[in-house]
Parts: C-alpha cells; structure tokens; sequence
C-alpha cells in the first residue's frame, strides 16, 4: 500500500492536533463553567431557603400551616423551584408543596431557628460557618430545584463550541494545506527534475525555491550534477584514450610482422639495384633504376612511420627552446620549397619560450602538419605559421590556402590510416596527434572563412 506523503501527514498531523487541543480545552472549559454555576445556582437556593426559615419561624410556632402554605406557594414562583417543604423539629411535614415534574432534581436544606438566635446573621451567613444547636432548631426548609436550565444553558454553549471548533479546525487545516503545499511542490518540482536527470537529461538543474532548506538542497543536488557531467565527460575521454591504445596495441603487432616481411625484401632489391648501377651495357636502366629506387623510398618511408608510430619510443624530456626549435624546421621547409610556387611565411618571435619537450618528436610532429600544409596548397600557395606565447601556453597555428578539410573528415583527420591523398599513408597527423599528446598539449583543426585549413597545436610551458 502506499504510504501517505509529506502533505497527508502535515494536514493529519495537523488536523489530530486541533481537535485534540480545542476539544480537551473545551471539555475542561464546560466543565469548570458548568461547576461555577451549579454552586452559584445553590447559593442561591440555600439564599431563599434561609430566607424562607426566617419568615416561617412564627408560622412554625403557631402551626399555622395556611400562613406558612402561601409562603411555601410564593417561593414555588421563583423559577426551577421544584418542591418546598417545611417540616417541624419532629421531621413532620407541615407544608410540601409542588410545581410539577421537573427533571435533573437537587435538594438543599436550612433549619428554621428561633428568634433567641437572632443576634446572628442567619441570613447571610453560610451553612458551614455558624453551628446552630440542634435543640434550638424549631424545624426545617427543604427545597428541591432543577439544574434543567444549567443543562439546557450547557448544551448550547456544548454546540455553540462544538461549530466554534469544527470552524477553527478547518481554518487551521486551510493554513496547514497551503504551507504544506508550498513545502510539498519545492520537493515535487526536485523529483521531477531528479527523474528528468534519471532519464538521460544531465543539462536540467534544480530550481532552487522559496524555503531555505529546498534551496540548499537544490544546490546539493546541483553540485552533485555537475560533477556527475565532469565524471562522464572524464569517463567517455578515457574510454576514447583506451579505444586508442587498443587500436594502437593492434597496430603495434601488425606493423611488427610488416617491416619483418617488407624490409627484407627490400634490402635485397637495393642491393639488386646497386648491382645494376655498376652495369653500364642496358640503354634504358637508368629510368628503371629511377623508379626502383623511389618506389623504395616509399616503401621505406611507409615502414619508418609505421614504426614510429606503432611502436614510439619514449620520449626523453629536456628543456628546449620552442621558438627556436619551429625556426629551425621552418628553414628546412622553405629550403625545400624554394623555387616552387609554394611560399612559406613564418611569424616567430624571437625571445625564447622554453618548455620540457622532446625536441625529435614535436620536429616531426609539426612538420607534418606544416607538410600537410604545403601538400594541401597543391602546385602554388601560401603556408602562413605563427608562434606565440599566452598565458604560460605556447601556440602555433599552421595555416594553408587549400580546399580545406570536408567536415565530415573532420573527427576522422587524426585517425591512424586515414588518408585521402593517393599515395599518403595516413599517419602524419595520427603520429603527430599521439606526440602532442605525449607533452599534455593539444591539436586542434579547422576550416578557415577565407578557405584552407587552420590547424592549432598548444603546448604548456614553463613560468
Ligand atoms: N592542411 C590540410 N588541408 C586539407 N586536408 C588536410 C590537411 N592536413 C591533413 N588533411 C587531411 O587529413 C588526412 C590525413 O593526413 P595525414 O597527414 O595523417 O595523412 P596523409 O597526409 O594523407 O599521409 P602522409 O602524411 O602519411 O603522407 C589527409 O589525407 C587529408 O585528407
Ligand atoms: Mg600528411
């Protein structure tokens, strides 16, 4: 079965708590009400009583009982007087006289005293402060009143209380609805928000509400998402990070076997070649030898990288000087191109920027990326690289006025293997990715407005 909520319990609570409070209240209250009353109420039956006494003393003595009857009958007209008796010193009645069947019936009783008492206040003296002598009580008045009218009066102030407290318990119960309502929907809109997480949104955060303890709990909750982002953000880098070792443990074993297959063979075509060098007789061996020899080139190339890059070697930090280092390879470059339509233009500072870097490694790094560059300009182009330092950050960006990079090649562009060039082996910018890597620095690539592609290589420095 399930359980009533917070807003159940709070209005039950609160309800059980009213009733409770008003109803005990008040029965204490009818109660002490109902006791004052009755004693009022027999004070002054005793006052008529004593009055009675008084005025039927000589009635007594000369019995005469018609005197003492319109006595009797005179007090009968005051209201809730059911009965008055007068009895004589032997316990004779001597009047009893009646107003009919009245209900919820008391007696109260007073002797008649005779006049040598006289000295004392009979009448307004209680019937527990004067002892009167049995001897000089010359008989007695009895009087028998109904508490009908106490009992009347009590049941509707009983009913009157009864729909005061009923009214106070639903105000109350009003109140206690709208703060718990306002207490109930804060949490209600957390668990939303909580199942909404649940079900895949983790952008959604928790508004924080009115109440000091829904706003702290919101900003927990919050707090607990975005952690949450950051440790899924973390997981799915290094799911991607060990998606890459593995590809490259693969690797790894596949360029092994490789160069052990490939590199024998061609040992023994270069040999073969150098034979044939030193053979002058064939006429068209020179040509032959041409494209022997850049075939094998190529396929030298090819296994160099591929052990480079399936199987690194460590790299051996020191401190070097990045400006310097880039300079160095931008000369090689611009040796290279010069005399093609290729135009390389370096803006390099030349105050050093050193960091702990392998100094092999990020030259063929970023000579990959600044021969991509070139290749990328096809017959004529501008490769435009420069170098600065921003907050403790060494960046270079490699720019290039080629076609630039479709987009969907984008994400794949630093894949092992991916090539789009005919004769490229698609491991320049995965090689050059791992080195970077390697130094906790980062590349990035993108197409540029003005067409070509920019790439970005970041690299920490040292203070
Ligand atoms: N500057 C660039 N402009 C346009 N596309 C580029 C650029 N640099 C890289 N690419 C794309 O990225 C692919 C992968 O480059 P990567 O250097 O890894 O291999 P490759 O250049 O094809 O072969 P290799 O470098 O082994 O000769 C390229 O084939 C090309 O499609
Ligand atoms: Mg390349």
């Amino acid at each position: 079965m399930k359980k009533p909520g917070i807003h159940i319990r709070i209005l039950l609570a609160a309800f059980a708590l009213i009733c409770a409070a008003t109803f005990s209240l008040g029965a204490v209250g009818i109660s002490i009400t109902r006791e004052f009353m009755e004693s009022r109420f027999k004070d002054r039956m005793f006052f008529l009583a004593k009055y009675l006494a008084l005025n039927a003393e000589v009635g007594v003595l000369i019995d005469d009982r018609s005197a003492l009857e319109r006595l009797a009958s005179n007090l009968l007209s005051e209201e809730d007087v059911a009965t008055v008796t007068i009895l004589d010193n032997h316990g004779d009645k001597l009047v009893n006289i009646s107003s009919g069947a009245l209900s919820s019936l008391r007696i109260v009783e007073t002797p008649i005293i005779s006049r040598r008492l006289r000295n004392v206040n009979l009448l307004f003296s209680s019937d527990t402060g004067v002892k009167i002598p049995e001897t000089e009580s010359i008989g007695k008045v009895r009087i028998t009143y109904s508490t009908r009218g106490i009992d009347q009066l009590m049941a509707l102030i009983g009913r009157r209380f009864i729909f005061f407290s009923a009214g106070l318990t639903c105000l109350a119960g009003l109140i206690f609805y709208f703060i718990s309502r306002s207490i109930v929907v804060q949490v209600t809109r957390l668990a939303q928000a909580a199942r909404q997480v649940a079900s895949g949104d983790l952008e959604l955060r928790a508004q924080q509400g009115t109440l000091p303890e829904t706003r702290e709990l919101a900003l927990a909750f919050n707090a607990m998402l975005d952690s949450l982002a950051a440790s899924r953000t973390a997981l799915k880098e290094a799911n991607k990070r060990i998606m890459r070792q593995k590809m490259l443990a693969e690797m790894g074993k596949f360029s092994l076997m490789i160069a052990h297959e490939v590199k024998n063979p061609l040992s023994i075509i270069k040999c073969s070649v150098d034979v044939l060098k030193k053979d002058q007789s064939l006429p068209t061996k020179s040509t032959m030898i041409g494209y022997i020899e850049d075939e094998i080139k190529r396929l030298n190339r090819l296994i160099e990288d591929f052990l480079s890059f399936a199987r690194p070697s460590l790299p051996s930090f020191r401190v070097v000087d990045l400006n310097a280092m880039l300079k160095e390879i931008v000369t090689r470059f611009e040796l290279q191109k010069a005399g093609t339509s290729i135009e390389i233009q370096a803006k390099i500072l030349s105050v050093p920027c050193h960091a702990k870097a392998d100094p092999d490694l990020l030259t063929r790094a970023l000579s990959n990326i600044i021969k991509n560059a070139c290749e990328a300009n096809g017959e004529k182009g501008l490769v435009r690289i420069t170098a600065c330092c921003r907050q403790n950050t060494w960046i270079v960006e490699i720019e290039d006025e080629g076609k630039g990079i479709a987009s969907e090649n984008l994400k794949k562009i630093f894949e092992p293997f991916f090539t789009t060039r005919t004769k490229g082996t698609g491991l320049g910018l995965a090689f050059a990715f791992q080195a970077i890597n390697n130094h906790g620095g980062v590349i990035t690539a993108k197409n540029r407005a003005e067409g070509g592609a920019r790439f970005r290589v970041e690299l920490k420095i040292e203070d």
